[in-house]
């Protein structure tokens, strides 16, 4: 006779008692049984009130859950980002998060050396971190509850043109709460020298699966790029931690060694607030200047120095929703850009002030950050949103000339990221395009501007050069691309 006894406890192990035996000894091994199952059961409700005793101040690994190792801090850094300062040539952010155990951290910084002299005889330098515990629940997404440490050090008193290496964790000697040593480095000071940044629209969905290949393709046609620039709509929904562990994911140590900057789209606003509320992970995974007009503002509107160049955030979603935001954005832009003595201005918003599509025009932007971006004489409006690409200008009249002089100021909508809409043709644009993923490098040398749009195949999509002259007169030459417009239709049929 053979018995079999399962019994499940709540954590989800199993525990079985299988037997063959005589009926004479029944009696004993049905005792037996029954004390492992009376036992277990004590054992584990015994854990049970343990856990809840526990003062819960870090996450735990969940094998359970899916892609934990995206959602769940450990003790050794992750999610290392670098982002632009107001300065750039003198000083750089770093931000990383671990789990709550490590309540100080540290980073470590030297002048990169040959060799790993720069160990040596005191040349590293040690600046103690800013750091905040923060516990997010994704409730929208059935995500986990997650806590976590975030933390965010500005090296400052640094020399331009000048590689450093650094390292970020908890101070411990010899450790695993230690990231690797990332190189970095600051750009000239306010000089004509070149310097390349590359410009992505929405990545927003399937981040890690879709996008990942384009910034990583971005990388690797232009290791030595100084920056990136993320046009909003990084992720799908602002508090999933999910997916911005995907973000961080897909860009890896790209994130670590080539600073980044990032404007706010409509999904980094939380739904749930009717995109009232900025992600409740912006401010503590990023450190981006705080020179924007209103308490609210910071880190999301704001201006950066890079060579000779300005670059301008404006929070496109803040400017939708209140009169008040957008009376002092634009106040505050127009002090910006009246004080602005850099050869070269470009702004970045979510949302285009010329939308790819009819209907799907940004009527307040249009009517108070155009006039100032004409006033003003600036260079180049990147934007996001319409998950489609088009590239022009105002006085284009449909014309797409080979060479125009002062064409105005240029605006390019684009979209990195796996999610596709479809487009219009209209007057300003030069080239338009759809169902294509792109990434743009952007070099600036002197009075020279030079623009490529690729594809991740490394194709040219689209491209133009803009030349100032002395007195700041533009003459823009539009390339020929390498491939022709694509169209949504063509690969689809269906909405
Ligand atoms: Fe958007």
């Amino acid at each position: 006779m053979a018995i079999t006894i399962n019994y499940k406890l709540k954590t989800g192990v199993h525990y079985s008692c299988f037997f063959n035996f005589y009926p004479k000894k029944m009696k004993k091994l049905i005792l037996f049984c029954s004390c492992i199952i009376v036992f277990s059961a004590c054992n584990q409700t015994s854990q049970e009130q343990q856990h809840k005793e526990h003062a819960h101040n870090h996450s735990h690994y969940q094998a359970d859950v899916p892609a934990h190792k995206l959602i769940f801090p450990s003790t050794t850094p992750d999610r290392i980002i670098v982002n632009l300062t107001e300065d750039s040539a003198h000083s750089f952010a770093v931000n990383w998060r671990t789990n709550q155990e490590i309540d100080t951290a540290y980073i470590e910084i030297a002048k990169e050396t040959h060799g790993p002299d720069f160990l040596l005889n005191n040349h590293v330098k040690r600046i103690r971190a800013t750091t905040q515990f923060i516990k997010t629940e994704n409730t929208r997404d059935q995500e986990p509850l997650v806590h976590a440490a975030y933390h965010s050090v500005i090296a400052t008193n640094l020399e331009p043109e000048t590689t450093y290496v650094y390292r970020v964790g908890s101070g411990a000697k010899n450790s695993d709460t230690w990231s690797e040593w990332f190189q970095i480095n600051t750009p000239a000071k306010d000089t004509n020298k070149a310097f390349s940044f590359i410009y992505f629209g929405d990545a927003q969905n399937d981040v890690k699966s879709m996008w990942s290949r384009v910034i990583r393709k971005s990388y690797k046609m232009m290791p030595t790029v100084d920056f990136m620039l993320h046009a909003g709509d990084l992720i799908n929904h602002s508090e999933s931690d999910k997916e911005w562990g995907e973000w961080f994911y897909a860009g890896s140590f790209i994130h670590a060694t080539v600073p980044s900057v990032m404007t706010p789209g409509n999904h980094e606003y939380d739904k749930g607030s009717n995109r009232k509320n900025l992600s409740a992970l912006w401010k503590p995974q990023f450190t981006l200047p705080e020179n924007g007009p209103l308490e609210e503002l910071k880190e999301t509107c704001y201006a950066i120095n890079y060579q000779n160049m300005k670059l301008i955030s404006i929070d496109a979603q803040s400017f939708i929703n209140s009169q008040n935001s957008r009376n002092a954005q634009t106040k505050w832009l127009d002090s910006v850009l009246t004080h602005n003595h850099k050869k070269w201005t470009t702004i970045t918003m979510h949302y285009p002030i010329y939308s790819t599509k009819k209907g799907r025009d940004n009527k307040e932007l249009r009517e108070m950050i155009q006039p100032l971006i004409q006033k003003h004489g600036v260079d180049l409006i990147l934007q996001g949103h319409d998950h489609t690409y088009a590239r022009g200008y105002a006085s284009n009249q449909g014309l797409g000339k080979t060479v125009v002089e002062n064409a105005g100021a240029i605006y390019a909508v684009s979209v990195s990221g796996p999610k596709m809409y479809e487009s219009q043709n209209q007057e300003w644009m030069v080239k338009r395009g759809e169902y294509t993923q792109l990434f743009q490098i952007i070099t600036i040398e002197n009075n020279t501007l030079n623009y490529n749009s690729y594809t991740p195949k490394g194709t040219i999509y689209d491209s133009f050069s803009l030349v100032k002259d002395k007195h700041g007169k533009k003459t823009i030459t539009n390339n020929k691309p390498e491939i022709g417009v694509r169209h949504r239709k063509d690969f689809v049929s269906k909405k």
